[in-house]
């Protein structure tokens, strides 16, 4: 489970690894953190780590999309955003293609690199995530590779023409005044303007860039477009990216939980986003992922071990109390109440 760093304890074990400012892997999976570790990844600016509290029993499996695939994806937006659009679309080509790669192969899709990178990253690592997540999306709605292709290259760089934002808006802690808002919401042509720059890249994903905050009902940006003026791939990318953002720890508010995204994005169906499209997403988000800690209807805690596509609301659950295993797909008189919060999941780690 994902942990802010401030609840980090001796005697945790790393369930992923963290990654460095300038992409180097930090820490690997399966280290067990120590005080000194801990200050550590605080100077770092490490803002989450994904750790495993109680015992190996509880450690998700490893199906996710390597490592070494998003942090190349990473360093390739980093070179394309610092150096203003110059670089080889080839390069962006293969990259976009490594990932469908992973995907078609049934990698894990809804693991969040943005939470294990620092704050500088946030950008580079975002674009990959909703890459990914966008990609997961045209799959499931059966496109080709090369539709795969220009929807996963309008996606990586959704959000390149943010570098042209003034930092001190970007990470503001406190809500943007309007007009440092209007600054922000400009990142959608920036990004657009720069797209020109990189001679081979689609129309298509060009759109993707420039209408990424568009909405369904027309209160997005940059010109409030509305219902099907909004290409399905530019949808597909839209719900990703908020997806993304509010699963993520930054500086002016917390991560939602999984169940609470979900919940949110069912809810913006037909008004935020194309409701095809966000149906779509919302079959690769698990609301319960596994590692997860939950309380269940009866008082007791569980963590969950295992989930069916089918069922993601009745995850087997291993009782922390009883060690008991439960499957709630057996258990009709059981239900999920909701995620431990993060100071719960620092007791049970010190029991
Ligand atoms: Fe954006």
């Amino acid at each position: 489970m994902k942990l802010p760093v401030r609840y980090l304890l001796p005697g945790m074990v790393l369930a992923s690894p963290i990654i460095s400012n300038n992409k180097q892997l930090l820490l690997g999976k399966g280290v067990i953190l120590t005080a000194k570790i801990i200050s550590s990844l605080k100077k770092f600016g490490i803002l989450v780590a994904d750790v495993t509290i109680l015992s190996k029993d509880f450690e998700a499996p490893s199906n996710e999309i390597d490592y070494g695939v998003r942090l190349n994806a990473v360093s390739l937006v980093e070179e394309l955003v610092m150096g203003g659009g110059t670089v080889n679309y080839k390069k962006i080509l293969l990259t976009v293609d490594s990932i469908i790669g992973e995907i078609l192969e049934g990698k894990e899709v809804t693991s969040n690199l943005t939470n294990l990178c620092s704050v500088d990253m946030y950008t580079f690592a975002h674009c990959v995530d909703v890459c990914i997540l966008s990609i997961a999306a045209g799959v499931l709605l059966n496109y080709d590779r090369k539709k795969l292709l220009t929807l996963g290259t309008g996606s990586l760089l959704h959000d390149i023409g943010k570098i042209k934002v003034p930092l001190m808006i970007l990470n503001k802690p406190e809500k943007l005044t309007p007009e440092e808002f209007e600054e922000m919401k400009r990142h959608s042509d920036y990004g657009y303007e720069m797209s020109k720059a990189i001679y081979d890249l689609t129309v298509l994903s060009k759109e993707i860039i420039l209408n990424h905050h568009e909405k369904y009902d027309g209160s997005g940006y940059p010109r409030g477009l509305k219902g099907e003026k909004i290409s399905d791939m530019a949808a597909i990318c839209s719900v990703a990216d908020v997806y993304n953002a509010i699963t993520t720890d930054r500086i002016y508010r917390k991560a939602l939980p999984p169940h609470e995204a979900y919940e949110m994005i069912m809810a913006a169906g037909d008004l935020m986003f194309k409701n095809e499209i966000a149906l779509t997403l919302l079959k690769l988000i698990k609301p319960y992922p596994v590692g997860s800690a939950v309380t269940l209807s009866n008082g007791l805690k569980g963590i969950v071990i295992d989930l069916k596509e089918e069922l993601i609301f009745r995850p087997v659950i291993k009782i922390i109390e009883t060690k008991e295993i439960v499957d709630l797909k057996n258990q009709h008189n059981l239900v999920i109440t909701g995620l431990l919060n993060n100071e719960e999941v620092q007791k049970l780690a010190l029991n």
